[in-house]
This record gives structure tokens, C-alpha cells and sequence, in this order.
């Protein structure tokens, strides 16, 4: 089976594609198109973005397509930066700019009221009968600044109750078997596994 990554991310494809490896699917992404959208995430849900993404994807390559989106929720903030938070700092902004942004917005949230949880949806299309939809989640909570130098987006203040480590401090390895990504894509996998049997 062919699979296309509906992302121009190269961190989240470097996570799918080491997730599916085992799968016998012939992974493509942008890199593999010349006429590959950049589709606009205008959707208020995280479901309905990467729907729109799919879909687009699908309909240009006739490919079978998946795309994620994630949010990072905090409760403090009523679940800001949310679906926005590839944006929270405001348009054409760094990864950094948004830790910083959401790290001065909480200066003053005390430790113990920091709890943020982070939400991928998948959405895979396969044709035109349906999609199949999933959800991942990983609860923990912002720190009060940056821990650890792998990783991407809010990973270095995003911090596990268990361990107190920052998602900056796991390797790709560690990470992917308890984030909100992993979780996702272990479902979908299973979905996966099923429809190339
Ligand atoms: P997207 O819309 O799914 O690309 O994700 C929105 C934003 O959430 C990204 O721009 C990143 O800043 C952040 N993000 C997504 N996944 C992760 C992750 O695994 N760790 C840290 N930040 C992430």
C-alpha cells in the first residue's frame, strides 16, 4: 500500500515514518510531488484541520493520505494555545517565539496549576468511503522555563508528572511510546495493520 504524510513538518514525518516502519507501506511526502498544497489550517477543531488536510492531499495525488493535527491544551490558559498553536505567537513565527510567548502568558500560573495536555487527531483516507479518525493524548504540565535540547515545537517546557522530564530530554524512541503522537499513531497503525492484511 501506498501512504501519503499530508505535512510538510520533517520532525513529524521523521516520527510517522519511524513508527510505520514495520508496516509494508510505501511512504511518500511533500518531497515526492511537485504540485504538493500547503494547505491552510482554518478548521477550529483539530479533527477538522487534518480532515481538510487528507482530503486536499487526497484529491491532488489520489493517493491514500493521513494527516495529524496537534494542540497543545493548557487548562489554566481554558485551553490555549489549542488548535492555534502553530500560531500562538502570531503569524510566520519559530518554534522558540511560541514557548516564549506561552511561558510569559503563565508567569504568574503557580506551580501545581500548570497542567496542559497535548492532543494529536489522525485522520486516515483510504478512498472515498470514509475516513478513519483516531485520538491520542499526553497529560503533564508546563514548566516554568526550557529542559532539554531534542525534540521540536513545546517540547522543551512541556514536562511529565512522573519522571519531571521535559519531552526535550526523550529520545525520539522514549518519546514516541507515550506522547500524544505516538498514542495516535499506534491506533492507527492497528487500522493500518488490518486494511494491508
Ligand atoms: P500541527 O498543527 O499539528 O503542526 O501542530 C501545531 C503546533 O503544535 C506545532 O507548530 C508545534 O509547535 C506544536 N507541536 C505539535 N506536535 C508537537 C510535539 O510533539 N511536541 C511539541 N510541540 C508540538
Amino acid at each position: 500500500m501506498k501512504l501519503v504524510l499530508a505535512t510538510h513538518n520533517k520532525d513529524k514525518i521523521t516520527e510517522i515514518k519511524a513508527l510505520l516502519q514495520e508496516l509494508p507501506i510505501e511512504i511518500y511526502t511533500f518531497s515526492d510531488f511537485d504540485n504538493f498544497p500547503d494547505v491552510v489550517e482554518d478548521r477550529d477543531t483539530l479533527e477538522g484541520n487534518a480532515e481538510k488536510k487528507v482530503r486536499e492531499i487526497y484529491e491532488i495525488t489520489g493517493m491514500p493520505a493521513l494527516a495529524d493535527d496537534t494542540g497543545l491544551f493548557v487548562d489554566a490558559m481554558n485551553g490555549e494555545p489549542g488548535v492555534f498553536s502553530s500560531r500562538y505567537a502570531g503569524e510566520n513565527v519559530t518554534y522558540a517565539d511560541n514557548r516564549e510567548e506561552l511561558l510569559k502568558e503563565m508567569i504568574d500560573i503557580p506551580e501545581g496549576k500548570r497542567d496542559a495536555v497535548f492532543k494529536t487527531v489522525i485522520v486516515l483516507i483510504v478512498n472515498m468511503n470514509g475516513n478513519y479518525v483516531v485520538e491520542g493524548r499526553c497529560e503533564g504540565y508546563i514548566g516554568f522555563k526550557e529542559k532539554g535540547n531534542m525534540g521540536f515545537g513545546y517540547d522543551s517546557i512541556f514536562y511529565l508528572h512522573d519522571s519531571g522530564k521535559s519531552f526535550a530530554e526523550l529520545t525520539l524512541e522514549e518519546k514516541n511510546k507515550i506522547s500524544h503522537r505516538g498514542r495516535a499513531l499506534q491506533k492507527i497503525k492497528k487500522v493500518l495493520e488490518e486494511i494491508t492484511k
